[in-house]
Parts: structure tokens; sequence; C-alpha cells
């Protein structure tokens, strides 16, 4: 059997793909295996269906669909808006709901009045670029972190963060605030661009059927 015989899923790790396993499952297709927590197995096919699914990273999702590693992904508007990669976003698929919020201990609020130059810990370089320098008119510095980015202004490495908050209760817990609001976020579906051209049939199908059971 070719790789070109079956359509490709890769699903963001974490949070979003137990989300989008029960869509996949309630749109007909098997990926159970993917919800057993004790499984370290990374990919998971459903013959009957033909299809493949495997679990990536979050940040490396867009670059398995963009090199058609993957027909289709789901993963988070940040990373789509952060690696900014050749391929069609084509749903909204509601869940994921968050938002890019600029965040820091309540006094540094001060700091993002004024101009001066102040420093950002963030996973989002771009994202963080972008409305400082576009929206603001801000000049910052930029630490790029990896995770746990609320320990930056704790520490004393930033003066804020500007991270995902989605029940707010890791600045809460940590003593910081929502400064400013960067922008909405929630999960999308993305398609390789030749995959859509080559395997249109299956691929329209898969967004109809998703929006008839999973989109509210
Ligand atoms: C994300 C984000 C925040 C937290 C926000 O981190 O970077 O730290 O979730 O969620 P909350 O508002 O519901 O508390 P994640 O759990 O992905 O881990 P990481 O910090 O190691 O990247």
């Amino acid at each position: 059997m070719k790789k070109d015989d079956y359509l490709i899923f890769a699903l963001g790790k974490g949070r979003l793909a137990r989300h989008a396993a029960e869509c996949l499952m309630s749109i007909g297709l098997d990926c159970e295996e993917i919800l057993d927590k004790n499984t370290r197995k990374l990919i998971f096919t459903d013959e009957k269906n033909k299809c493949k699914f495997f679990l990536a990273k979050g940040p490396d999702v867009p670059t398995y669909v963009e090199y058609g590693a993957a027909d289709i992904g789901i993963v988070g508007e940040d990373t789509i808006l952060e690696e900014n990669r050749n391929i069609f976003e084509v749903m909204d698929l509601g869940f994921g709901k968050c938002r890019m919020c600029i965040a820091g201990p309540k006094e540094a609020a001060e700091l993002l009045k004024g101009r001066e130059r102040i420093k950002v810990a963030t996973k989002y370089p771009k994202i963080c670029k972008d409305y400082f320098y576009n929206e603001k008119n801000q000049t910052v510095e930029i630490i790029k972190l990896n995770g746990s980015v609320e320990l930056a202004p704790i520490v004393g490495l930033s003066d804020v963060i500007c991270d995902i908050v989605e029940t707010g209760s890791t600045l809460k817990e940590n003593g910081l605030v929502v400064l400013e609001e960067v922008c909405p976020l929630s999960a999308r579906m993305v398609v390789n661009q030749v995959s859509m051209r080559m395997k249109n049939d299956r691929i329209t199908k898969i967004i109809n059927d998703w929006r008839d059971k999973c989109l509210s």
C-alpha cells in the first residue's frame, strides 16, 4: 500500500489531540488508540478508512503539513501564526479557545504605557515582535523560552511575558495578571497545498463531515 493511498493526519500532542481525536471518531474514523494515555505510540492506522494519524509537537505540525508528510494538520492558531508556513488554513474548529496575552506583575502595566525598552519572554517571538513593533510601536528585547514562561518575570529574566492564557490559572497561581490582549485563538484545520488538489474529494468530505458533526 503506497503512502498516497492513505489520508495522513498530523495532530498536535497535548491539549488539542484528545478533542481532535474525538471529532475524528465522530466522523467515522478509527483513532481511539490515540486516547490511550499509556501508549507511547506516535502513529496509528485506520486500515478500513485508509487513514493514518500521527502525534507531533504542536510547532512541528505546520512543518509536516507544508512538506506533505501529512495531508491534514490539526493545530492551534498560535502555532500557525508563529510558524508562518505555506499551508491552507481551512477551518476554525471552535475548540482550544484561548487568548494570546501580555502578562506580568500588575506593576508592569506602567512599562507598557511608555516607549521604554522592556524585556519580554515568550515561546512566540514572531507573534510578540509583530505585536510590539507593528501594533504598539514599542521597542522590546524578546527572550525566547520553550515553556513555563510565567517563571521569567518572577525570577527577573523579563519584565513581562507574551503567552497563551486559557483558564488563567497558571497566571493566578503565580501572582501574575493579564496586562494586554494580543489576539483570540482557537484550533484550526490546515491542509497541504498539493494534497488539496490531489486528494480533494477525500479532504472535502472530511471538512464537510467535520462541519456537520463537530461544529455547533
Ligand atoms: C500553556 C501556556 C501557559 C498555560 C496557560 O502552557 O504557555 O503556561 O498553558 O493555561 P491556563 O491559562 O489554563 O493556566 P503549557 O501547559 O502548554 O505548558 P508549557 O508552559 O510548558 O509550554
